[in-house]
């Protein structure tokens, strides 16, 4: 290895201390809520107001290596260069140097620092438009610094100017990318075909506004290299796995399976997909923020994530403890020191992939079983009708209908079976899966109005609010606390909701609020309340939560809200969960040995 992650970062913040940035440090993955965006996606996120003008505690000049998650290309994670989560090096200048210092700075690091040879290095910058003029400024200091005139080229907008997608207000501006040919020894390469960007800076000086850009009044610089890009382009290599970020894991997971990285094929993609999204989980859960596997936001980001590594632990012969095995090497060996609080939340970290593990292989053996059931039923049916007509074109779709009994009863996302599907050149019926769906939500509401009317009258329309509610934070307990905290009971008047449930220690303040902010993101997703009768048997086996003793009898009532809570009860609830407000826990203490009391209202 010529330069290691751990060099590589490290020369980085030394470069940009040495000319007057401070290390600002990594905010948290998740992002908060500012810019509409769920993750950070970029290191200038969390830097935007001071890009727009607001003094920044730390001075004018910053630097940072910041995590950031990109779920738009997880279909492409398996191929030897991209990821969910990678790290971005950054710089920035708030209003104080701009073109000709930033030029300069790039110019020495990637020449002095990094020995790149200035002969073959070839930029492109902004060639202008309505919003902003050419960018010949950033050209000629280029060319002064001793980059060939014939190795800079003009773009339009798509390439050489840099926003943040689909965000009005935000700063943004004409970059300046910068190249290097991909194979340096390869004699006359030509641009772009042979060439790789390694990073640019932006030069934000406008600002989005509804219908174009106008200008900030002052020059900032956002400077922005993939760090996992630079490392293996740095040490020569090709394939991103190949950097010392993933030696260790790809070790253990050859270790794990009896089988060779480089050997290509299936086992290669899978090895990458489990080192790529176990990375992004280590990092998820073990973020500042945090998140664990939930069915809403990032939580659900996050699962999906992690049941996608899972499934491809299947596909390389190994159990989903090989998740854990990986984990561990992250959090002690690859990230232990830029992510100090890694180590430290060990436990915990590893404690939460192991019960997402637990909870998936359940979900997934009985669902596999459903799904080979259904391909095989397609199997059949070509085979039968080609030998009936030679002429017969086979049957290469899923239905609608089989993929919704797959989501519903088996709790398989529509993108686990299309890419189950993929794999055995199937596709799915997506459009038949949103009608069954919808067709699904319809007979359940008329079922649940059938049933409002008979129990109504003697409950307060506020008291069938409050019902609904303690069903929406007992999921959200679940969710936020652990899937282990059971309802141990609960009393309703039409001021308020107390509810108990097993717990072995006070929530803190944090858990206190995400629980508040689950309930109420669950009542403004308005989302249908659905009534089913179905026997204990099926409830069981859908999870529907409840006490599972004698007195339901063989029919049980359940009510669902969206996958998010599924509970025996009798009822009544309300029929849209928007109805009931805002959601606020007053109250949250001991009730009795390893039981809490929460105590609620409804505004
Ligand atoms: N904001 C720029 C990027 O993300 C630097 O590429």
């Amino acid at each position: 290895m010529k330069i290691t992650g751990k060099q590589l970062r490290q020369k980085w913040l030394e470069f940009y201390k040495s000319k007057g940035h401070t290390d600002i440090g990594a905010v948290s993955l998740i992002g908060d809520g500012s810019t509409g965006v769920m993750f950070n996606v970029a290191g200038m996120q969390p830097l935007m107001p001071y890009l727009l003008g607001k003094p920044h505690p730390a001075g004018k000049r910053l630097c940072n290596v910041q995590g950031c998650m990109r779920t738009v290309d997880i279909d492409s994670v398996g191929d030897p260069s991209h990821f969910t989560f990678f790290e971005m090096m950054g710089n920035w200048s708030l209003g104080d140097y701009f073109k000709k210092e930033k030029t300069a700075w790039t110019f020495e690091l990637l020449t002095d620092v990094f020995g790149l040879d200035k002969n073959k290095l070839c930029a492109t910058v902004f060639e202008g438009n309505a919003s902003a003029p050419r960018d010949s400024e950033t050209a000629d200091l280029l060319i002064g610094l001793g980059i060939k005139p014939e190795h800079i080229f003009y773009l339009p907008k798509e390439d050489n100017w840099w926003e943040l997608e689909g965000t009005v207000g935000t700063p943004c501006g004409p970059d300046n990318e910068w190249f290097y040919p991909l194979d340096p020894g390869k004699e006359d390469p030509v641009f772009p075909d042979d060439y790789v960007e390694i990073g640019n800076d932006v030069y934000m000086q406008y600002k989005k506004t509804e219908t174009g850009y106008e200008p900030l009044g002052r020059g900032n610089v956002d400077t922005g290299f993939g760090f996992d890009r630079m490392l293996l382009f740095l040490n020569g290599l090709t394939d991103a796995y190949k950097t010392d970020l993933f030696t260790g894991v790809l070790q253990k997971l050859e270790e794990l399976s009896g089988k060779k990285y480089d050997d290509g094929g299936e086992d290669r993609r899978a090895m990458r997909i489990i080192a790529d999204h176990t990375r992004t989980t280590v990092m998820l859960i073990g973020d500042k923020v945090g998140a664990l596997p939930s069915n809403v936001g990032a939580g659900y980001i996050l699962r999906r994530i992690m049941r996608r590594a899972i499934r491809y632990c299947r596909q390389l012969g190994v159990s989903s403890s090989a998740l854990i095995e990986v984990a561990k090497i992250y959090i002690r060996e690859v990230y232990n020191e830029a992510y100090p609080l890694l180590p430290e939340r060990e436990d915990y970290i590893l404690g939460e992939i192991a019960k997402e593990a637990e909870r998936f292989e359940a979900t997934l053996a009985s669902g596999m079983k459903e799904y080979e059931k259904c391909v095989q039923g397609i199997a059949r049916k070509n085979e039968f009708l080609s030998k009936q007509n030679p002429a017969y074109v086979p049957e290469t779709v899923i239905g609608g209908k089989a993929a919704f009994r797959l989501y519903d009863t088996y709790g398989f996302p529509l993108e686990l079976t299309e890419e189950l599907a993929a794999e055995q050149g199937l596709t799915v019926d997506k459009e038949g899966f949103e009608a069954a769906f919808k067709e699904h939500q319809e007979k359940s509401r008329a079922l649940e109005k059938g049933q409002a009317k008979g129990g109504l009258e003697s409950h307060s329309e506020q008291a069938v609010k409050y019902h609904t509610a303690t069903h929406l934070l007992n999921a959200a307990l679940k969710t936020v606390l652990s899937p282990d905290c059971n309802q141990k009971g609960s009393n309703i008047t039409d001021e308020r909701m107390r509810f108990d449930f097993n717990f072995d220690r006070p929530m803190t303040p944090e858990e206190v609020k995400a629980v508040e902010d689950l309930v109420n993101e669950k009542i403004r997703e308005d989302i249908p309340v659905v009534y089913r009768e179905m026997s204990l048997e099926e409830a069981r086996k859908e999870k529907f939560v409840g006490v599972f003793d004698s007195k339901y009898g063989d029919v049980v009532k359940t009510y669902s809200i969206g996958e998010f809570s599924k509970e025996m009860c009798g009822g009544p609830h309300v029929e849209h969960t928007g109805v009931l407000g805002h959601f606020k826990i007053t109250k949250e203490q001991s009730s009795s040995a390893g039981v809490r009391r929460i105590k609620a209202i409804l505004e």
